[in-house]
């Protein structure tokens, strides 16, 4: 039997992983610049979590969850996002009470859902999320927002656009909601089974269903732009303007939903405008979700936030030709000639690394010639070459793989050498 990686799920190979570790360390320094603290919730919640927060009327939630039964009979969810675990640990762990407000968390990790898989989706991706949970300061969501775009600035992405909308507060919510119902209602059998059902429990859901997105009602809809009332109106007002404050384009479109239930007034994505990019053009998306901690018992706790998948990262640098810096190469390869050299040159290996200086040997008995060959492929900067004369010597021969320089050196000496060469 032949065992391959699950549907949806993929290896990163060491020749990938150079990448992922150069663009997990953007987010980490963007976020101390932006002052996030990392925090690193469990892979797995209770499922009603999710059905809670995210919304039980959500694609998520019905059918893209990993759910499981564990031995206590308990019903466990593989977490599909991360907003809701980080507003569970803020009640749970009372950061509400944490003198500095807002508390601004971000996280990278694994998140599971059961797609179709396609380019850029996947059932298992890695997602940089950050959330400012506390404050309903506008200023913030400009933040937030600036704070995404800067990681993909940094991995070099040009071709990005931002786009925006108001989601309004629950009042407009409601008269919203009235509207979307008169509007469907009558035409509803039209529809997939999912969005009838969706009429009664959450209209707005429709909006964004993957079935009937083509359906002429769906573009004709009453938007919501036109039921927001003078605050939320205002608040939009004032985020557009902070994200003015800081040169930061963007575009209003009123379609803008989200496909989770817990957003209220400010939603926002960022998509890849790069022709080489595929069908999927979401890079990033987040929103304002001001009920949330309330919502699991908890205190009135404003919340903004982002997430976005850095394999969709990795296919946007991809698709508009941006590298990373080179993987630095071995400093040195040590080759050993003959049964005396291998213990000192043992030795020596970790009194290199012990100096800091990046060593490796061979470990399959190879010939003088073939560890040379390693020596090359690896691109060591160095070859430290011993042998049974120079063992009795107490020196090696050091080779400069730039230039074939050639030097005995003895072996007391050797670390000093080697850092004015490496330096050099
Ligand atoms: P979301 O829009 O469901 O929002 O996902 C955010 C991002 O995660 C997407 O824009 C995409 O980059 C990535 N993503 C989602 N599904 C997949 C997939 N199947 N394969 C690859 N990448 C994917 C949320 O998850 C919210 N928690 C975001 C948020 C944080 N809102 C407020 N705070």
């Amino acid at each position: 039997m032949k065992f391959k990686v699950p549907r949806g799920t993929q290896d990163i190979l060491p020749s990938e992983t150079w990448k992922w570790q150069q663009v997990e360390k953007i987010i980490d320094e963007l976020c101390d610049l932006y002052r996030y603290k990392e925090i690193r919730t469990p892979i797995f919640e209770q499922t009603e979590l999710f059905q809670r927060l995210v919304g039980d009327t959500t694609d998520v939630v019905q059918k893209e969850m990993y759910t499981f039964t564990d031995k206590g009979d308990r019903s466990l969810t593989l977490r599909p996002e991360g907003t809701a675990p980080v507003v569970r640990s803020f009640v749970e762990n009372k950061m509400f009470g944490y003198p500095d407000q807002p508390v601004k968390l971000y996280y990278t990790g694994p998140m599971f859902r059961y797609e179709r898989q396609q380019a850029g989706r996947y059932r298992q991706f890695v997602q940089f999320g950050a959330e400012a949970i506390g404050s309903a300061d506008p200023a913030i969501d400009a933040e937030v927002i600036a704070l995404a775009l800067d990681v993909y600035k940094r991995a070099g992405l040009k071709h990005l656009k931002l786009v925006l909308n108001s989601l309004g507060d629950t009042e407009c919510r409601t008269a919203h909601r009235k509207a979307l119902v008169a509007h469907f209602g009558p035409h509803i059998g039209e529809f997939c089974a999912d969005c009838q059902s969706r009429l009664e429990k959450n209209p707005l859901r429709i909006l964004d269903c993957k079935v009937d997105h083509g359906h002429p009602l769906i573009a004709s809809a009453p938007s919501l732009a036109d039921y927001l009332n003078e605050e939320s109106a205002r608040y939009f007002e004032d985020v557009k303007s902070y994200l003015d404050n800081l040169g930061i384009e963007y575009e209003v479109d009123a379609n803008l939903v989200r496909g989770l239930d817990y957003y209220n007034h400010t939603a926002f994505e960022i998509m890849s405008t790069s022709d080489g990019f595929g069908a999927i053009t979401t890079l990033c998306g987040g929103g304002r979700y001001n009920g949330l901690a309330e919502e699991i018992g908890g205190p009135s706790a404003p919340g903004i936030g982002f997430a976005m998948s850095i394999e969709r990262l990795l296919l946007a640098m991809e698709a508009e030709g941006k590298t990373f810096q080179e993987e630095p190469a071995l400093d040195v390869y040590i080759v050993t000639l003959g049964e005396q050299a291998r213990q000192p040159g043992f030795k020596l290996l970790g009194e290199l690394r012990a100096a800091g200086i990046r060593s490796e040997m061979d470990y399959m008995d190879r010939k003088m010639k073939a560890q040379m060959k390693s020596a090359d492929r690896l691109q060591a900067r160095m070859v430290v070459l011993l042998g049974e004369d120079e063992v009795a010597e107490g020196v090696v021969q050091l080779k400069n793989m730039a230039n074939g320089e050639q030097v005995k050196v003895p072996v007391a000496e050797l670390i000093e050498k080697m850092k004015e060469t490496l330096l050099g």
